[in-house]
């Protein structure tokens, strides 16, 4: 399913409302909320946009009952600029009441990526007691390259089959990345894509009408729902505009 929206402010609102809707089923349902946050510039203003007191969103999320985890986290200390958990804890979880003990960081500022990796792996089997655990909601965002989370093109991590979480290299970044693993991501109860702006035109379309040749076209819930939502300009390229 593809929704699109008239600028970055109305696509992160239209997000803010999807993520409400998610984290009151779950918590009707089982009395708690997973959710996996992104990383990169995009989420930024949902997370500010959830965490506004000037918004319904503030006291519509079920802050107490939700479990924060990352679909993916730079090889950093947790206080550099480029640390994924930074950006959500200044934009969002600083501001909201959510228990500590519910925000689960990747422990990145382990030398050892690939240990962190394993980590962050046996944090969520534990948490959500499941062999494949489900999370309820997967948010995602799009690369110029067509990678996503931290599943780059040619890394091969792509064909992983077993590990949840991984440590790849990234050349282009010189670093390692820890991304959650496809089978993780395609277990989600549903995955949220959130593409903003004129210089993903061309890559949205690629990925969304083009043949398979991106790591984000190997995102396809296997029982869940696969969710596009994008503004104008990222959706500017599609032949079937979606409205
Ligand atoms: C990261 C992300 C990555 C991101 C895309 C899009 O850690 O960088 O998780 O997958 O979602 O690169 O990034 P922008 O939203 O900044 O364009």
């Amino acid at each position: 399913m593809i929704e699109i929206f008239a600028n970055s402010q109305e696509l992160a609102r239209g997000a803010a409302e999807y993520f409400v809707e998610r984290s009151g089923e779950a918590v009707a349902q089982k009395g708690f909320f997973t959710v996996a946050l992104s990383g990169g510039s995009t989420p930024k203003v949902l997370y500010q946009l959830l965490a506004a007191p000037e918004e319904p969103f503030l006291s519509q999320v079920p802050w107490s009952r939700t479990h924060f985890f990352w679909s993916d986290e730079r090889h950093v200390r947790q206080d550099n600029p480029e640390s994924n958990y930074r950006m959500a804890h200044e934009a969002m979880l600083s501001r909201v009441p959510v228990p500590e003990s519910n925000i689960h960081r990747v422990h990145s500022e382990n030398p050892d990526a690939n240990a962190a990796a394993n980590e962050y792996e046996r944090t969520l089997l534990q948490l959500t007691r499941q062999s494949l655990p489900q999370l309820d909601l997967i948010l995602l965002g799009l690369g110029p390259d067509g990678h996503t989370a931290s599943i780059f093109p040619g890394s091969e991590v792509l064909h992983e089959t077993q590990r949840l979480v991984a440590a790849p290299w990234v050349e282009k970044f010189d670093s390692y990345r820890i991304t959650m693993t496809l089978p993780l991501l395609n277990n989600a109860a549903s995955v949220l894509f959130l593409v903003s702006g004129a210089e993903k035109a061309e890559i949205v379309q690629q990925v969304i009408e083009g043949p398979k040749q991106y790591p984000a076209q190997a995102v396809q819930p296997t029982h869940g729902q696969l969710l596009w939502m994008l503004d104008k300009d990222a959706a500017d390229g599609l032949s079937n505009r979606h409205e």
